[in-house]
């Protein structure tokens, strides 16, 4: 089916223009000149022309950090490949890049096969694959060169949960040795894990069991150090390092500084490190805090007041946003650490609302329109070896596509999202924006407040080593 959009301002990481885009089958065919002789003759062929007056048509959002199913305290994340790719799509992604994850004491190709098992034909976007390694040894560094091979260009390693995920400084070298040989990015999770258990048992020995503990406990120094040991790791073994869910000033700091060195190394942020704080919401009074639960945990309400997390988006020292999205519901999840704030299973469920979060920075005067784009599409695309398939409206593409309408506001609230979560993070904020159109692969997702996707739509995508590095 051929389909044109029209009269909309196409947005893009460089710049914004009114154009319109001729969709061919699955991929984008032509952008074009409004009222030009190649778009009156479009229009007039196309099957299908949608009125994008008043719309930005932007890229199809990339979420590059999601955790569908994830095990994670003795329970799963609780969004389903199913549910969570669709409730992505009513948020404007139409791409995610999930976790497989290898924990420790398991073999790495049998996970990685348990994840394709779950998210085959269940996806209603487009999906890829990191690979969490949380067993570094020969067999899985051995593994490494051939997971690259198929797409699986990506490692993530945590310097935090010992037991479960956690590597010590000579698995992180190791790792990092393999990826600077086969040009495959290091992702961390930098937070000093030994010394934050010592702190979290102390403080469950004094008493101090409630939610707020969680994140008492993990202090951003702590962050902000483990971000500079794996900086220097990295130069060590020659190879780049990326950083997930960066939450603090102080790791923010060390990102930059290596940057300004000229090292590649690269960060993202989430949208809970941006809008939600420790006092406000992991303090909120009785087990609510239990919602906010995640790791890193939130900040200091003075932390965010500074808006250094907006400023480095801004510079780029943040060069990419994505959710972190592991959802628990409170009822039997969260309440797992009713007793105890270390038995309540980590991670916030966000996969729907970044798009429009982001959005609002822009309305707030903290980003423009481009960097939106560059930072949940583009730049994803680009890091993770997705680029021009995805993150760009260009002819070739993928015709993954979100008309986003400036004069609409979404609220946010569990009573509409459409994430399998009995609570939302995000509940009550209100966006100066909605996500009216959401188009994958030239089948129209969401339009009209419906959703016309369906499971399987989305498939699996063997990404390429990172333009950033080549
Ligand atoms: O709290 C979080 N972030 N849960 C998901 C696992 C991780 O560390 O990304
Ligand atoms: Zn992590
Ligand atoms: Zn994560």
């Amino acid at each position: 089916m051929t389909t044109l959009i029209k009269n909309g301002t196409l947005v893009s990481a460089t710049g914004r223009h009114a154009a319109e885009v001729l969709v061919d089958g699955t991929t984008i065919a032509a952008v074009l000149q409004p009222g030009s002789t190649l778009a009156v003759s479009a229009e007039s062929g196309a099957e299908r022309v949608i009125d994008a007056t008043g719309k930005y048509v932007v890229p199809g959002g990339i979420d590059c950090h999601t955790h569908m199913e994830l095990p994670f305290g003795g329970t799963f994340a609780s969004d389903t490949f199913e549910i969570g790719t669709r409730a992505a799509a009513w948020g404007g992604t139409t791409t995610i890049v999930d976790f497989a994850v290898q924990k420790t004491g398991e073999n790495v190709r049998d996970s990685l096969e348990a994840w394709h098992a779950k998210a085959e034909g269940q996806c209603a976007i487009d999906y890829a694959f990191h690979m969490i390694m949380g067993g570094v040894d020969e067999a899985a560094l051995k593994e490494m060169d051939s997971l690259v091979a198929e797409g699986i260009t990506s490692f993530k390693l945590f310097m935090a949960y010992p037991g479960v995920f956690y590597s010590d400084d000579g698995q992180i070298l190791r790792a990092m040795q393999k990826a600077a040989n086969n040009g495959a990015l290091i992702s961390m999770h930098a937070e000093n894990g030994i010394a934050i258990d010592v702190l979290a048992e102390q403080a469950a020995a004094r008493g101090q069991t409630d939610p707020v503990y969680h994140g008492i406990t993990r202090p951003s120094r702590l962050e902000g150090e483990a971000t500079n040991r794996a900086i220097q790791l990295a130069l060590v073994a020659g190879a780049p390092v990326y950083f997930v869910h960066l939450s603090s000033s102080e790791a923010l700091e060390r990102v930059a500084e290596a940057r300004n060195d000229g090292h590649n190394v690269f960060a993202e942020t989430c949208p809970q490190y941006l809008y939600l704080n420790l006092e406000d919401h992991l303090g909120a009074p009785g087990f609510a805090g239990a919602g906010y639960v995640c790791s890193p945990p939130l900040r200091t309400r003075e932390h965010t007041h500074h808006r250094d997390l907006w400023k480095g988006l801004r510079t780029n020292d943040l060069a990419v946003v994505a959710t972190d999205h592991c959802p628990f519901c409170m009822k039997d999840q969260k309440e797992l650490g009713r007793d105890d704030f270390r038995a309540i299973p980590n991670g916030i469920g966000g996969v729907e609302h970044r798009m429009d979060l982001i959005y609002q920075g822009v309305v707030m005067g903290e980003l423009t329109l481009e960097r939106w784009v560059e930072t949940c599409s583009t730049t994803p695309a680009r890091m993770f070896g997705m680029y021009p398939q995805k993150g760009v409206i260009a002819p070739g593409s993928d015709a993954d596509i979100v008309l986003y309408d400036p004069d609409a506001t979404t609220e946010i609230s569990v009573d509409t999202h459409h994430m399998s979560m009995d609570y939302s993070a995000y509940e009550g904020i209100t966006i100066d924006g909605r996500v009216d159109t959401v188009m994958s692969k030239g089948r129209i997702l969401i339009s009209d407040d419906a959703y016309h996707g369906e499971k399987g739509h989305g498939v699996y995508l063997r990404r390429g080593l990172s333009t950033y590095l080549q």
